[in-house]
């Protein structure tokens, strides 16, 4: 009889709490049992264990084992834990050294052939284990990503067969190459590409300068499409901190983390046939969706009309939190999402309201229920709707030599969240309740001004406090300590759909 324990983590949301697998070899009729994982998962990975133990070369223990991933409670799914319980499987019966057990952690999923194959959520395993000071043996695949976490102690495997060779002191596993430069946001895309629009880049410029969510209105073919790509390239550099969290959750995603992507803000844009599981985050075994991919960068949501009205409901409470709850029977997940939304319709269903070309047939009924399907909650919090005009086609072909680039933007846009990170350790948009009152105060002209706004425009009360946090971007942009009747006045006007 014998006994070995190998140490690994779960993965929920992502967080990845601690997991001892321990495997217990002893006589009797064979059979090979795993406690602690839900059944189905159960049968796939004694399949590729065996197998794996079998054609690395080793003999598969003949009597009864039985192996328990500790605690019980946590939901364990994927293959994740093929390696260690392989590796346990050897230690305890003898064919391999048990050196430094106590100091190593493990995850992989294991092919038949003996194979390491890349998992998902390596990140925040790699996180939580240098919290520990331990190393990590994760899968050679997921050792470029891995590195990411400053301090960590990491080694890639390939196959079984080198682990096993490590731990007997025979071969070194690899250790992670520095990874590249990340490349600067505004390759490929700058603002200086967009012609005119001199009112739609002012509005992404305060949208980015406060975090504020922004829905443009426009015909097609006026350059929303263009203007909401350049919105993540405006923003600041994401601090490492930041840039780590993103990433934990690309990599707890389906898709997986693309480390040539580390340090870009996100820009995510699903199409509005998403559901609601792929926008918000679900699925049986919960992955995040889009809201929080997007997490610290840009949500676009193109032809926002299109959506399926209940996808959009729930989008409403991440945008005033900043994280998703997804509850799936036994189980509560939370993923971040502190994503910048920027939305993009036409003015109604034919597209050319308004427009020079006068083309539009469409009657007053069908643009209010056009406009309607985007519900009065959902609008009112969004912090700022503007018109897209379509820009004359002499003015598209003029280059002018003023135009401001991404950089420059960049720059002012930086200096304003320093602003506010000084005065209240957070952007504009995130003060509410006591913190809103302490740091966003109105003069009786500014109060008067924005009463009567109010009134006559009938504005909820939310409206009202998505006004003046705005009004307290633009006056930081204008270096005001104090907002002033201007800053108001914009922030009114940059609500174009409350005035229907
Ligand atoms: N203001 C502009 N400056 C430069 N090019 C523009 C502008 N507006 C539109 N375009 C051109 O028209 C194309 C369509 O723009 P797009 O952003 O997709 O419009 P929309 O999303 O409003 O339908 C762009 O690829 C670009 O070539
Ligand atoms: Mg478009």
């Amino acid at each position: 009889m014998s006994l070995a324990v190998v140490l690994s983590r779960a993965e929920v949301g992502i967080d990845a709490p601690p997991v001892a697998v321990e495997v217990h070899l002893s006589g009797g009729l064979p059979c090979f049992s795993i406690v602690g994982l839900p059944e189905a998962v159960v049968k796939e990975s004694k399949d590729r264990v065996r197998s794996a133990i079998i054609n690395s070369r080793f003999d598969f223990p003949r009597g009864r084992i039985t192996v328990s991933l500790a605690p019980a409670d946590l939901p364990k799914e994927g293959g994740r834990f093929d390696l260690p319980i392989a590796i346990g499987i050897l230690v305890a019966s003898k064919q391999i050294n048990a050196r430094n057990a106590a100091e190593l952690e493990w995850v992989g999923e294991l092919a038949l052939g003996g194979g390491v194959r890349p998992i998902k959520g390596t990140l925040s395993a790699v996180m939580a284990a240098a919290h520990q000071a331990r190393t990590m043996i994760v899968p050679h695949d997921n050792l470029a990503e891995a590195a990411l976490v400053p301090s960590a102690d990491i080694l890639g495997a390939a196959h079984l067969l080198e682990t096993t060779a490590y731990l007997d002191g025979q071969h070194s596993l690899a250790a992670p190459i520095a990874p590249p430069p990340p490349p600067d946001q505004a390759d490929g895309v700058d603002l200086a590409d967009v012609r005119g629009q001199p009112f739609a880049k002012r509005a992404l410029e305060i949208a980015a300068g406060g975090g504020h969510s922004l829905l443009m209105m426009g015909s097609p073919g006026t350059g929303k499409t263009m203007l909401a790509m350049r919105l993540a390239g405006i923003l600041p550099a994401m601090s490492q901190a930041e840039a780590l969290e993103n990433a934990t959750i690309q990599s707890a995603s389906h898709r997986g983390f693309d480390v040539a992507t580390f340090k870009q803000r996100p820009f995510r844009a699903p199409h509005h046939s998403a559901s609601g599981a792929a926008l918000v985050g679900g699925g049986s075994r919960p992955r995040p969706g889009e809201i929080s991919l997007a997490h610290r960068g840009v949500l676009f949501l193109d032809e926002l009309p299109e959506f399926d009205r209940r996808v959009l409901e729930q989008l409403r409470e991440p945008l005033e939190s900043g994280v998703i709850h997804i509850s799936r029977a036994a189980r509560q997940v939370e993923y971040p999402a502190r994503f910048q939304l920027i939305a993009a319709m036409n003015p109604c269903p034919c597209g050319y309201l308004g427009d020079t070309s006068g083309e539009c047939r469409c009657s007053t009924d069908q643009v209010h229920r056009y406009i309607a399907r985007i519900s009065g909650p959902l609008l009112d919090r969004i912090d700022m709707h503007i018109h897209v005009p379509s820009v004359p086609r002499k003015a598209l072909r003029r280059i002018d030599a003023n135009t401001e680039t991404t950089h420059i933007v960049r720059d002012r846009v930086s200096a304003v969240w320093q602003r506010q990170l000084d005065r209240q350790g957070a952007l504009n948009n995130t003060l509410t309740g006591r913190r809103l009152q302490r740091f966003i105060t109105l003069d009786d002209a500014c109060q008067s001004l924005i009463d009567r706004a109010m009134e006559k425009l009938n504005l909820s009360a939310r409206s009202y406090h998505r006004i003046i946090r705005v009004a307290r971007t633009i006056a930081d942009m204008d270096h005001s300590n104090t907002i002033e009747s201007s800053h108001v006045a914009e922030a009114i006007h940059l609500r174009c759909l409350d005035r229907r």
